[in-house]
């Protein structure tokens, strides 16, 4: 039992915790959001939990089943292993990256995963808790598969947008059945999909709406209002059957005979990835995972986003009760989103801070993007990040608060006293009233965590770092240095003691910056309980050299981020313009054969461009002087919003040398250069793989 524990939280007795952050999908990179909603608050806690002595298991992993896995990796045309490899592997190194102290970072097509969402599907089928049902969905003869509802698009009945998905028109909102599209098409053969009847599992949540209401709105009253409320709308408007199978080839396979091709619905193995996960951990650890899932005494907390609320909070719950071994989530600290300069994030449209981008831009910064995105975190509503805010916070608080007090104490230690900590001389009102305010702040701090306003609990880390600052400047060394010597040296004693105490409470927070500071400090492993006193550095103690901890971040490297954002915003709309004029979709069929000799015909050629310059009034057109070696070619190119004209010049390209000239802005374009998209549907040159002598031919 801690000893800063708040009493409310803690009246029954816990003897461990199990913290849970929900798996991310692994099928694109992770960005800001992500932080901000999920991980950061729960790396926080985890932290502060772990500081206080608790013992606590902190896990979380991919998410690599379901059809967001099998559709992104038809787009980017590899198998559904190896785009879950690739995500996984940068998912797992940007959280690392960011200090989220993860005991495990699992995944879910490991086959002990499989393994253990496949024992957990049998006991509940086993206690009868499924029903079976026949229903109709769409079929794709040619690939011989049901088709997902993302599988399908068609024309929406309510906008007529041409490309709406089998769930959803993302034009206009509507939720939608398969069934209502109009046109429907599959996304895998292009073709109209015929209907067929079949089987699947179902939970029938209505059962448990009685013991869900009691449970939630009577047992947890405490939840956030955020989360209390979306749960007393799903139970008021009654709950109904899910179904918790699927008609796919890549997943946990339903464990049963005579279910070939259909495997477990993604959102019922994935939270059983937590499980999972756990066990893999205690494995290692030589524990026993039971303890942390099945023990009264445990506490288990999923940390998530709203996105993820009703799983959570019913459907999750609903398993974890109707098999009867598991303990029940104690809470839910659900956050609302974070949206980006006034707008949603949208991994689609690149409208997102991603997190690997981030640390290329801003290397040892990541300190100061968790101070952001804790101070800014959508606990209670969505908020935004601005890249200003972003600017204002590091200069004007990291920076000016912390840094400076750290500089500070640190300049004067060494001028004065050769870096060694004073002895203390007098003190007075200014050392009692600090003396107080220092024993009281980790109780203050604590007691916020313990109740996920990770907000407040780091306003009251900064104004220990104000307290600091005030102390120091009231106290005046500089000057007593000269006519009260003893005094000056106990300013800088017990300035010493403030920082050593902010590095042990600025840990679940500022981790690399709490490191730094118990590294200058000369600190040796602390935890939460010994900070709240000004006893924490010996007299004597020689300490580390002054430091710059944030350096200030300047006008034009935050306008070159919002330009970036910008950029991908014009790109985006170039992409939808042309999608609409075209009609395009997200498959793109093949086109009918052709013969070698209308192959040929094409006189594809390898060039280097040698000039590059904007095209005046066409903000998406490039004038290129192309060196085909025996000839140059002035090509116009839309690529205008991806590259500038600087960064293209001396880059290898192919191009369609014999395409009829025309004009474009009063400009002969002599050719086409041959351009591709990234996953961000950025456009990229298709080039050599090597430097190839310029006017190369290629066949
Ligand atoms: O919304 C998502 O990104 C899901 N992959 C979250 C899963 S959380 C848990 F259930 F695993
Ligand atoms: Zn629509």
């Amino acid at each position: 039992m801690p000893i800063f524990a708040a009493p409310e939280l803690y009246m029954k007795n816990y003897k461990r915790h199990t913290i849970t952050a929900a798996l991310p999908y692994a099928n694109g990179p992770v960005h800001i959001g992500h932080l901000a909603g999920c991980y950061l608050p729960a790396d926080i806690y985890a932290r502060y939990m772990r500081s206080i002595g608790e013992d606590v298991v902190y896990v979380c992993g991919s998410d690599e089943n379901g059809v967001a896995i099998t559709l992104k990796a038809m787009q980017e045309g590899l198998t559904p292993q190896e785009l879950v490899d690739k995500y996984h592997g940068m998912i797992k190194k940007a959280f690392e990256d960011f200090g989220i102290s993860f005991d495990i970072y699992s995944r879910t097509s490991s086959p002990e995963h499989h393994q253990t969402a496949s024992d957990f599907f049998k006991v509940l089928y086993d206690k009868g808790v499924f029903t079976k049902k026949v229903s109709k969905q769409y079929y794709d003869v040619k690939f011989k598969q049901f088709l997902a509802d993302r599988y399908i698009f068609g024309e929406c009945p309510n906008c007529h947008y041409p490309n709406a998905y089998g769930d959803q028109c993302e034009n206009c909102g509507t939720s939608l059945d398969p069934t209502d599209l109009i046109n429907p098409k599959s996304r895998l053969s292009g073709e109209q999909p015929e209907i067929r009847e079949t089987e699947h599992w179902y939970l029938p949540l209505q059962k448990y709406e009685e013991w869900l209401k009691g449970w939630i709105l009577d047992g947890h009253s405490e939840w956030k209002a955020n989360v209390l409320g979306q749960c007393r709308s799903w139970l008021m408007q009654g709950l109904h059957e899910r179904s918790i199978t699927r008609d796919m080839n890549w997943g946990v396979p339903v464990p049963l005979p005579g279910a070939e091709g259909k495997v477990l619905y993604v959102w019922l193995d994935a939270p059983i990835g937590y499980i999972t996960a756990t066990k893999q951990w205690a494995a290692a650890q030589n524990k026993d995972w039971k303890l942390y899932w099945q023990d009264e005494d445990t506490r288990l907390i999923h940390f998530i986003g709203k996105d993820n609320i009703v799983f959570h909070c019913i459907i999750f719950p609903v398993m974890l009760k109707a098999h009867g071994e598991f303990i029940l989530p104690d809470n839910v600290p659900a956050n609302e989103f974070l949206n980006i300069e006034g707008e949603k994030v949208s991994t689609s449209r690149n409208w997102a801070v991603w997190l690997h981008e981030y640390l290329v831009d801003f290397p040892g910064k990541q300190d100061v993007l968790r101070y952001v995105l804790c101070s800014n975190a959508p606990e209670t509503k969505d908020n935004d990040f601005l890249w200003k805010d972003f600017q204002a916070k590091n200069n004007n608080e990291l920076a000016a608060i912390v840094g400076n007090l750290v500089n500070r104490v640190l300049v004067l230690t060494h001028n004065y006293y050769q870096g060694h900590t004073p002895p203390r001389g007098e003190t007075g009102d200014a050392e009692r009233f600090l003396t107080d305010e220092i024993e009281d702040y980790p109780s203050r701090i604590g007691t916020l965590a313990q109740e996920f306003k990770f907000r407040e609990a780091l306003t009251e880390l900064m104004n220990l770092a104000r307290l600091g600052n005030k102390y120091l400047t009231d106290g005046e060394p500089w000057k007593t240095i000269k006519t009260h010597p003893e005094y000056a040296g106990t300013v800088l004693n017990y300035s010493l003691q403030l920082l050593a105490n902010f590095a042990i409470l600025s840990e679940p927070f500022l981790p690399g910056t709490s490191a730094k500071l118990k590294h200058i400090l000369k600190m040796g492993v602390t935890g939460w309980n010994d900070a709240g006193n000004m006893d924490m550095i010996a007299e004597g103690t020689l300490i580390g050299e002054p430091v710059i901890l944030f350096e200030k971040i300047d006008d034009e490297t935050i306008e070159k981020q919002v330009l970036k954002l910008q950029n991908s915003k014009k790109q985006l709309q170039t992409v939808l313009e042309t999608d609409k004029e075209a009609e395009k979709t997200d498959f793109i069929p093949f086109k009918d054969n052709i013969t070698f000799d209308d192959f040929s015909k094409l006189d594809l050629r390898i060039g280097t461009i040698e000039a590059a310059e904007k095209v005046k009034d066409a903000d998406k057109l490039l004038k290129l002087l192309v060196d085909l070696g025996s000839e140059k070619r002035t090509v116009v190119s839309g690529i205008a919003l991806s590259f500038s004209a600087e960064e293209v010049v001396g880059k290898q390209v192919c191009l369609v040398a014999n395409l009829e000239p025309r004009k474009i802005k009063g400009i002969l374009s002599q050719g086409m250069i041959l351009m591709t998209e990234d996953e961000n549907k950025k456009l990229v040159f298709v080039n050599p793989d090597g430097i190839v002598p310029a006017g190369q031919g290629v066949s």
